[in-house]
């Protein structure tokens, strides 16, 4: 399976800037054997898809309305970021759960409009700090995946990514262990059996949590890891580089 290289650009770079960014990749990008994909701020999109149209690289949104259309103020529909070239649509980020109180019965919802729409949802799950001290993570991680795929029915491995990131290890420098990766992907696997039987080994499971070129070759090397959701050092184009060609 292709390790799926996820930019997770945050509330970075205006649509202009991420053109040039683009332009910069093009010139750089390395020789890899991972998918590359850019979660812009939806209203990059567009820019980067005319920029990025005959490239490898994808293209994916942040967040994603729960609802086809209609009066939904200020939301955004899959068939229109479909529209602006996305693929895949992040869904139930942690800071979409704690600063947008996302409920994982929304993220559900969510990663359900993006499947109805014709796009991946990445649908993230992980635990806080609190819950790895009381060493619960595996029970919570899993909860909450059961929890946010309860409205998505799988036809197929490729329609969705669970990508796992515990939030600890979001923007802290703090990257939980390979062993740690590996076991919570071990873990999500087995679910996603339960879940979806036959489709549930396709299915790509990604880490996030301050991953950069120095550790991502081998949290990549686990038997379960399928690529990586990547914040921080996806903003540059040297550290993307790097990223991908440790793969
Ligand atoms: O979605 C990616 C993310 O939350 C991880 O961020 O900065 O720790 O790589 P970072």
């Amino acid at each position: 399976m292709k390790n799926l290289l996820a930019l997770n650009w945050k509330m970075n770079k205006t649509p202009s800037e991420a053109v040039q960014w683009a332009k910069e990749l093009r010139a750089a990008l390395p020789q890899t054997s991972a998918e590359l994909a850019i979660m812009a701020p939806a209203i990059a999109l567009q820019g980067l898809s005319l920029e990025l149209e005959d490239s490898p690289v994808k293209l994916g949104a942040q967040d994603i309305s729960a609802h086809e259309s209609g009066a939904y103020t200020g939301e955004i529909s899959a068939a229109m970021l479909k529209d602006v070239g996305a693929m895949y649509a992040v869904v139930g980020h942690s800071e979409r759960r704690e600063y947008h109180g996302e409920s994982s019965q929304i993220v559900a919802a969510k990663a359900a409009a993006a499947i109805a729409g014709g796009l991946v949802p990445i649908i993230c799950v992980g635990e806080g700090l609190d819950v790895r001290e009381k060493g619960e993570q595996v029970a919570y991680t899993l909860d909450q995946l059961r929890d946010s795929l309860s409205q998505v029915p799988v036809l197929g491995a490729d329609q969705i990514v669970i990508a796992y990131e515990p939030v600890w290890a979001i923007g802290t420098g703090k990257t939980a262990t390979a062993a740690d990766v590996g076991e919570m992907a071990d873990a999500i696997r087995g679910a996603l059996g339960g879940l979806y039987r036959e489709y549930a080994d396709g299915v790509r499971i990604l880490y996030g949590g301050s991953v950069k070129s120095a550790n991502i070759a081998e949290i990549c090397s686990q038997t379960n890891v399928n690529g990586a959701l990547i914040g921080g050092a996806s903003l540059d184009v040297s550290s993307v580089v790097g990223l991908a060609s440790a793969l």
